[in-house]
């Protein structure tokens, strides 16, 4: 698994901000979907690409264009709802699936309670955004069911991560032989005994959605 935090001062700038306890709900949501915006220019780095030729005004132009099929992007709900848009802004005509997943607090299991996927991804490139990587059950649940579907390259946009949980999916997905990347703003200091990332955000879905 390849993991890429992006170091980029507007991306640290943002992400303070929205690690501030003093940040609002309106503005976190705001900051949120900016910060995947940024980070989605780095993570579709490797999006299949088909090479094209147009005619300009005055003559013709080899390019690329997306290649078919499209990307399919899956949010986990619920946070990750919120890094839906910015991540739309850069692939327009991506497709969208669903996964309701969420993490018992007790003993930091995830379970999913929803699914809307197409039932074939084979040789599908999927996008997953989820604001935070913790101890990575629910990201590499989600990928798992992903990869049971056909999927053969995944990419996970995290706002943050904690390096338990970059391990964890590290050891769960060596030798699957297809690729996998993580992409994060930050790599913070460690889990604490309630699972949560710190310094971290606190809760991403009750800091977006209340
Ligand atoms: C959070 C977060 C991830 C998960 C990360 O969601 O958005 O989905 O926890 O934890 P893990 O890496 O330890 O599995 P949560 O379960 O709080 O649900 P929510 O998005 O509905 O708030």
């Amino acid at each position: 698994m390849e993991t890429l935090v992006i170091d980029h001062p507007l991306v640290a700038h943002k992400l303070t901000v929205l690690r501030d306890a003093r940040t609002d709900s309106p503005t976190f949501r705001r900051l949120a979907d900016e910060l995947v915006t940024l980070l989605a220019y780095e993570a579709t780095r490797h999006v299949r690409v088909s090479e094209v030729t147009v005619e300009t005004p005055v003559a013709p132009a080899t390019g690329v264009r997306l290649a078919h099929p499209h990307p399919l992007v899956v949010p986990i709900l619920r946070a990750g709802l919120g890094m839906l848009d910015g991540m739309m802004r850069l692939l327009p005509t991506a497709e969208v699936g669903f996964l309701g997943m969420i993490r018992d607090e007790s003993t930091l299991q995830a379970q999913t309670y929803a699914t809307r996927l197409p039932e074939d991804l084979s040789g599908r490139q999927v996008y997953v955004v989820d604001p935070m990587l913790a101890t990575g059950g629910t990201l590499a649940a989600a990928i798992d069911f992903l990869f049971e579907r056909g999927a053969d390259d995944v990419t996970a946009i995290c706002l943050l991560a904690a390096p338990e949980g970059v391990a964890y999916m590290d050891k769960a997905f060596a030798g699957s032989g297809k690729p996998i990347r993580v992409v994060t703003a930050a790599l913070d200091e460690r889990l604490n005994e309630h699972g949560y990332i710190v310094p971290g955000l606190g809760d991403a879905g009750d800091r977006l959605y209340g």
